[in-house]
């Protein structure tokens, strides 16, 4: 009998892909072989000796000590892609949001006073006041060309956006994804340069934390908008609110709230919802539950 213990709720597909004739699943578990986490934070844990493998639930592994297990010899499995396609949803819609001001007419909306009949002047003053701009011919720069930001560069391309990418390390089989009319750039530098619009797509880590700095914000065009549905700390948040209040971006949307970013008019930020879909959840602990039972039966390694 395997003993597999789970450190959030993952969901029932998932461990139904634990067969319970051979595996035994709770939160609670003497001995544990393996174990299945979400968001979890790992690093204060001591993780028992009897683990030979860990499946993370998503994409980022930043809440596991990585490094340390694989000097235990534990397995890392994580879920890459499976939930590549609701992140792309949720960068759209956090266009659509700056481009229109739908975040601030909906206060507007909701902040005004008066019997039906005596909204119709207000609302027409919430009409000049929220004009908005359309995405097409808009240039979006993705910064990290993995399963997501390859979804959003097509999704973008196919609004009828300039799609200009950058990822050093971009696989042969992700760059035939690409739709034929995404370009890719040779550095950072020359995607903000040209980018109305920046959406991060790469893991945090000492190469990534505050790529998107003061300086870089400045190179963009005025009246741009930043994305952050990746990690907190690739996007430098005081220069992003700096950029803002200064008027040379028009929006900061991104997924990781702190007291700075989520009091400001023009940050539109969210308790970090990117992978959080019925879909995603499922996919998610579905692949990683199938790579665990392949580890542990039949000691293969597998991490897509
Ligand atoms: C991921 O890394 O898969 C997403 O950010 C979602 C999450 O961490 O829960």
């Amino acid at each position: 009998m395997y003993k597999i213990q789970t450190l959030n709720n993952i969901s029932v597909k998932g461990l139904d892909r634990l067969p319970r004739d051979r595996y035994e699943v709770a939160s609670e578990i003497g001995h544990p072989d393996a174990v299945l986490v979400r968001s979890f934070k790992m690093h204060d844990m001591v993780v028992p000796e009897t683990v030979v493998a860990i499946g993370r639930a998503g994409a980022g592994v930043n809440n596991i000590p990585v490094e340390a297990m694989s000097q235990r010899g534990v397995a890392v499995f994580n879920a890459p892609g499976a939930n590549a396609n609701a992140v792309k949803e949720l960068v759209l819609a956090g266009m659509f949001l700056a481009a229109r001001n739908i975040c601030q007419a909906w206060d507007y909306t909701r902040s005004l006073e008066g019997d039906d009949a005596s909204l119709n002047s207000q609302v027409e003053a919430g009409k000049k006041q929220f004009v908005g701009f359309e995405l097409p011919g808009r240039t979006l720069g993705v910064i990290g060309l993995g399963a997501i930001g390859v979804k959003v560069a097509n999704a973008a391309s196919a609004l009828g956006m300039n799609v200009v990418g950058f990822d050093p390390g971009i696989t042969v089989g992700r760059a035939w994804e690409l739709e034929s009319d995404v370009r890719q750039a040779h550095t950072v530098d020359e995607v903000v340069g040209q980018s109305d619009f920046i959406s991060v797509h790469v893991p945090i880590n000492d190469h990534t934390r505050n790529l998107i700095n003061g300086d870089r914000l400045r190179m963009m065009p005025a009246g741009g908008v930043v994305l952050n549905f990746s990690r907190a700390g690739i996007i430098d948040d005081e220069a992003a609110i700096a950029a803002l209040d200064e008027g040379h971006l028009s929006a900061y949307v991104n997924d990781f709230p702190t007291n700075l970013t989520r009091q400001h008019p023009r940050c539109i930020t969210l308790p970090h919802l990117g992978a959080s879909t019925r879909e995603a959840e499922e996919n998610c602990a579905v692949l990683v539950a199938d790579q665990i039972r392949d580890y542990l039966e039949n000691g293969n390694v597998r991490n897509s």
